[in-house]
């Protein structure tokens, strides 16, 4: 008998919660002890020592590379930054109550129709179409963030960083050097998670062999739901609605009285503080002092919902704070609109995404689980015009 296959009694995990479908090398999530490894090296190293170009050519690739490898990464990275003319109309052309997350996915969907190679599949194809992602979904992101605001399209700059290039393309203007570097730490701590759920459907998609700018579109969509990638938004949503810190505590009390989620707290995974969480609040205390009242404020909320939530739910539930928990005060710092939060949390995750597809193309096998059919069976069809 195949596993799972008994009709009689058979093995239901709600959530597929604890369940491991596949062997990876790309990252470990240690959600007893809090830890979080990418291809061996600790998110804490990373975040301290590393960029995320460098951090994309380790997912990618599965090795940190030599100076003279970064360089070419760079180079190649920087080479496809431009989007297709046809791909910016259709940007443009989304106007209307779209969220950018629905732009994204089209945009990104519609790429493969000006890739001359699309559909071939060898692994050197793939690495170069991972490479296009990556740079794309970064220029596409600021594309959306540019037609939100009713601005034009900017050219990149091949000058710039990854995260440098972003916030030009964004703005018009070179980005403040600091911004640049919260921005990299950001997208360095977003790039990769194990099998969270957009990377799940990436790999669902991905291994039906159909190609890789199908199976991202699947991770775009996923991501954008609130209980994953959409949590950063909703919680600066929560942040906003709480107004001030001093309300924090009424307005806490009142949605866990409801029932309500707080966002930004629990994780399926991690029983415990998330890591990543933890290196983004550095960050975040540097923010009590900001110029901007706003920025001030959103901290003192987030910092306040931290303490409180710890106490309530931390220690009794499990329920201790993600890493979207601290993203908007971080974003309004750097001039980021919360819309365009999960945007770009794509734009970090796309790497993880194409390590994980890479991966899984090595020894691809059919997802395909099972549902029990709890339904009657053996009903007597009624035609049409005898149905009441
Ligand atoms: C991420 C998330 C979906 C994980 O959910 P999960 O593993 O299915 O957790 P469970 O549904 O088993 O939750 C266990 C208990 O904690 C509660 N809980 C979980 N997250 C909570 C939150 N953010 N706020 C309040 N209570 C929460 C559940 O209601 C449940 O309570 P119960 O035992 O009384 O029914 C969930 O924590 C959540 O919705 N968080 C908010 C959204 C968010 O920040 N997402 C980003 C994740 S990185």
């Amino acid at each position: 008998m195949i596993v799972g296959m008994d009709v009689v009694n058979p093995n239901i995990v709600p959530g597929l919660q604890g369940v491991y479908f596949t062997e990876s090398k790309i990252s470990d999530v240690d959600g007893t002890n809090g830890k979080l490894y990418y291809r061996g090296y600790s998110i804490e190293s990373l975040a301290k020592d590393s960029t995320f170009e460098e951090v994309c050519y380790l997912l990618i690739e599965g090795k940190l590379p030599t100076a003279k490898e970064l360089k070419n990464f760079d180079t190649r990275l920087k080479g496809e930054r431009e989007i297709p003319e046809p791909v910016l109309s259709i940007i443009n052309g989304m106007t209307g109550k779209a969220h950018p997350m629905d732009v994204l996915r089209t945009a990104v969907s519609a790429l493969p129709a000006y890739d001359r190679k699309a559909y071939a599949d060898s692994r050197e194809d793939n690495l170069r179409k991972s490479i296009a992602l990556v740079s794309k979904f970064g220029s596409i992101t600021a594309a959306i963030g540019r037609r939100m605001s009713g601005k034009g399209y900017v050219k990149p700059d091949p000058s710039l960083t990854h995260a440098a290039n972003f916030l030009y393309m964004l703005k018009g203007k070179a980005p403040d050097p600091n911004d640049a570097k919260i921005l990299d730490l950001m997208l360095i701590l977003h790039a990769e998670h194990s099998s969270n759920a957009s990377t799940f459907s990436t790999l669902v998609t991905g291994s039906t062999l159909s190609d890789i700018y199908a199976a991202v579109t699947a991770g775009v969509a996923t991501l954008k739901g609130p209980l994953h990638g959409g949590a950063d938004e909703a919680a600066l949503k929560m942040m906003r609605e709480i107004g001030r810190p001093e309300n924090t505590e009424r307005y806490i009390n009142d949605a866990l009285g409801k029932k309500e989620r707080i966002m930004g707290f629990g994780h399926r995974v991690y029983r415990t503080y998330d890591p990543r969480a933890r290196i983004i609040r550095s960050t975040l205390e540097k923010l009590q002092n900001h110029s901007s009242p706003e920025v001030r404020n959103l901290t003192a909320i987030a910092l306040r919902e931290e303490k409180m939530m710890i106490e309530k739910l931390g220690k009794t539930k499990g329920i201790w704070p993600n890493v979207d928990l601290f993203s908007g005060p971080v974003y309004t710092s750097i001039g980021i609109e919360p819309d365009l939060f999960t945007p770009l949390f794509a734009v970090s995750r796309i790497p993880g995404w194409c390590a994980h597809l890479l991966e899984y193309w090595e020894h691809d096998r059919l997802l395909r689980p099972l549902e029990s059919y709890t339904g009657p069976l053996d009903i007597k069809y009624v035609p049409i015009g005898k149905r009441r």
